[in-house]
């Protein structure tokens, strides 16, 4: 059946694309034999399979596991889409534990991959094997992502559950999931950790996550900021040649898009490794000026204000990074933090501005509601009380939409920038 509707490739583009996304997460009766595919269960031992970005999303992807034993036999296997032809590739396995709770990693660097294409790839380790997910390499030009931010859930993470399979059942064609921090409640308590990835799983297989730190990842058990051992083990994410916030910040390319992914935890961060912000910014200006994609976009977790008691005020972090994205002609800045979804006019000097950055705070896509205030800057504000919500980009090297939708995909907000 796969190679019957491969033949034609823009059909076949389609039909993988809606498969494995959308139907592994409900596949009908009718589409039973292509379970077989993409359905098949994770064994125990092999849990959470995710692709994570890397610095060129057209010709390499890294691949993630996590798993109880070390297993030197575990192999990755990946055929183009459609082929028979198998290849195998040896993960690195590497030891962890964190709250005690030890476990081992296996990573796979996926290269030489041609832009545009669709590979399959399954895992194995001790006579078992996953079924076979999807990854689709960015073809350089268009892509659709689903954006959440503050999934954090304070008991079970059923909220999170629910709103990642309704934006990947309703988004099918989604290749890239950008996850704007506070992911967990706590970035210690590795149950969280696992109810967290459980909600992705399939889901993160079979798409790009490009995570970013929040505060939340920064604490532990004791709610006091700690170095976010599991975060940063969790999710290799490309490197930033920093010798002191290796994985704390990073930037890719995917599709007509460069993306800078900053950490704005400095404050919790001080009194264990100093020099975060003054890093970055350093950092930002050579990463922008190197950048050759149409759009620059800035993903991070606070927002550029706060909402204490009595009116919102420009936070630390608005003060501190505005005047860069100034100077960088930033598109558009995606933040979370305050739970709230807004749509700011557009910014220049502290402006409003129709040539200046757009800045979009995503809401909350876990089930920690806040209250919020209005600030002159709000062009959109979400519903009130704010409800959950997820975003999707489709982009293009002539135009970028947005939609902001609660989690039965009804829009709330809806809008797009130009060339
Ligand atoms: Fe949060
Ligand atoms: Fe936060």
């Amino acid at each position: 059946m796969l190679s019957a509707l491969c033949a034609d490739p823009v059909s076949r583009r389609r039909f993988l694309t809606i498969s494995a996304r959308s139907l592994l997460l409900a596949a009908g009766a009718a589409l039973a034999p292509l379970r077989r595919l993409f359905a098949a269960p994770v064994r125990p031992t092999m849990r959470f399979v995710r692709q994570i970005v890397t610095a060129d999303n057209k010709t390499e992807r890294v691949i993630l596991w996590h798993a109880d034993v070390s297993d030197p036999g575990a192999r990755l296997i990946w055929r183009q889409a459609g082929k028979r032809s198998e290849r195998s590739l040896i993960p690195v396995v590497t030891a962890f534990s964190d709250d005690d709770h030890p476990i081992f990693l296996y990573t796979v660097r996926f290269a030489g991959m041609k832009p545009g294409e669709f590979y399959e790839y399954r895992v194995e380790s001790g006579g078992f094997s996953t079924g076979w997910f999807l990854m689709q390499s960015d073809n350089g030009t268009s892509f659709k992502a689903i954006i959440a931010s503050d999934s954090q859930c304070a008991g079970n993470y059923d909220t999170w559950r629910r709103m990642a399979r309704s934006a990947a059942q309703k988004n099918p064609d989604a290749e890239l999931w950008l996850l704007l921090g506070d992911l967990v409640d706590n970035g210690e308590d590795h149950h969280q950790w696992y109810s967290w990835f459980d909600a992705l799983d399939p889901i993160g297989a079979n798409a790009a996550l490009a995570p970013v730190m929040g505060n939340h990842e920064v604490y532990g058990r004791d709610w006091q900021p700690r170095i976010p051992y599991a975060y940063l083990n969790y999710f290799d994410v490309p490197g930033n040649r920093s010798a002191r916030f290796p994985r704390y910040y990073y930037s890719f390319d995917y599709g007509p898009v460069h993306f800078a992914v900053l950490n704005t935890q400095w404050g919790e961060l001080e009194r264990l490794q100093k020099g975060l912000l003054n890093e970055q910014r350093d950092w930002l200006r050579a990463d922008m000026a190197a950048a050759r994609r149409p759009w620059k976009i800035v993903l991070m977790h606070k927002d550029i204000l706060e909402y204490d008691e009595g009116r919102p005020v420009l936070h630390p972090v608005g003060k501190s990074l505005m005047p860069l994205f100034d100077e960088l002609k930033i598109d558009v800045v995606m933040d979370g933090h305050v739970h709230a979804y807004r749509r700011r006019f557009p910014l220049r000097n502290g402006n409003i501005d129709p040539s200046g950055t757009l800045y979009i705070c995503d809401g909350y896509a876990g089930d920690q509601q806040f209250k919020t205030l209005r600030h002159l800057w709000d062009e959109v504000r979400g519903p009130q009380p704010e409800p959950p919500i997820y975003m999707t980009l489709a982009a293009t090297e002539k135009q970028l939409d947005f939609t902001a939708c609660r989690e039965s995909g009804d829009i709330i907000d809806k809008f797009s920038r130009y060339r």
